[in-house]
């Protein structure tokens, strides 16, 4: 879909608009998810390799359901002026990393904690019976993507220690030239979604969940990485990349995940 503007995307937005009702009933989940320990070590510019890494493997599961359903209701109405696969699809871009970060097998490496798991699932459950939902979905990851997301992209580069932008491909948006315009569009394009008021507070309620499911896998991927820390085996792993010597993040990162299924049996998946 070409990023032309037409009349209804230049629409005034207004306060009863889906787009300015969806961010104010998020506003309190937002605040709440920026102070996650781990979107705050984020902040502080003190994330670690394998907390980047374990979050990838997380986000690749998430926009694989995510992109999965929206593909599969792309004709749905609700779906359709939001759907923006060529502009913001994420789904090769984390490929791309998780090769980056874990070598040619990474599909064998990837690990999700029990909360990745429930969040894929309600996306999969949703896309299923009800896809306009999806929107809220797609509105809490992309459009969170294209803003404090793009900070996070500058300060994974700097704490990691990368010289160029391999291994972050995941923050760059090659088909969005301007961030900010292209979310004034999408704010319009939701508004343009027609809704009855019963739908409209679902889609609401429903961002309010996508938050909290946000939420709870930065806590779930947090726990596992507080265990993995106080072990022995992990010493290192608070180590920033910055700092890295003889330092193999792939195996302590791996070393620590079996850690914590044989400490706490946590209920995490590895496939
Ligand atoms: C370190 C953590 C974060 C920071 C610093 C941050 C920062 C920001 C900033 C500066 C904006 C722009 C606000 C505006 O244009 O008025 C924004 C918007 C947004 N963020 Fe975040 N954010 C963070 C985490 C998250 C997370 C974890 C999510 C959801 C998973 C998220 C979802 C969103 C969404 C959906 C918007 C668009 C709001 C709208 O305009 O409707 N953010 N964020």
């Amino acid at each position: 879909m070409e990023l032309k503007s037409s009349r209804r995307d230049d629409t005034k937005i207004t306060d009863s608009d889906l787009s300015e009702q969806i961010k104010a009933v998020t506003k309190d989940s937002h605040i709440r998810a920026e102070n996650t320990e781990l979107m705050l070590s984020y902040q502080k510019g003190e994330i670690t390799l394998p907390q980047y890494q374990l979050l990838l493997c997380s986000l690749y599961e998430v926009y694989r359901a995510l992109e999965d359903e929206l593909d599969r209701s792309a004709s749905h109405p609700s779906v359709v002026p939001i759907y923006f696969p060529q502009e913001l699809g994420r789904l090769e871009a984390l490929e791309e990393d998780l090769e980056h970060f874990f070598g040619p097998h990474w599909r064998k490496r990837i690990t999700v904690p029990a909360a990745t798991q429930r969040y894929v699932q309600r996306l999969r459950e949703i896309g299923k019976q009800n896809p306009r939902l999806l929107v809220a979905h797609a509105y809490t990851r992309y459009l969170g993507d294209l803003s404090g997301g793009q900070v996070l992209g500058r300060i994974t580069q700097k704490s990691l220690g990368l010289s160029n932008q391999e291994g972050l491909s995941f923050f760059s948006f090659p088909g969005v030239p301007s961030p900010n315009r292209f979310k004034q569009l999408y704010r319009s394009r939701m508004n343009s979604i027609e809704l009855t008021k019963e739908e409209r507070q679902e889609l609401l309620d429903e961002a309010v969940l996508a938050f909290e499911a946000n939420i709870e896998m930065f806590d779930d991927l947090q726990k596992i990485l507080s265990l993995t820390k106080g072990t022995d085996v992990l010493k290192d792993t608070s180590t920033t990349a910055n700092q890295k010597t003889l330092y193999n993040p792939v195996l302590q990162f791996t070393a620590g995940v079996c850690v914590a299924l044989a400490t706490i049996g946590m209920g995490m998946y590895a496939f």
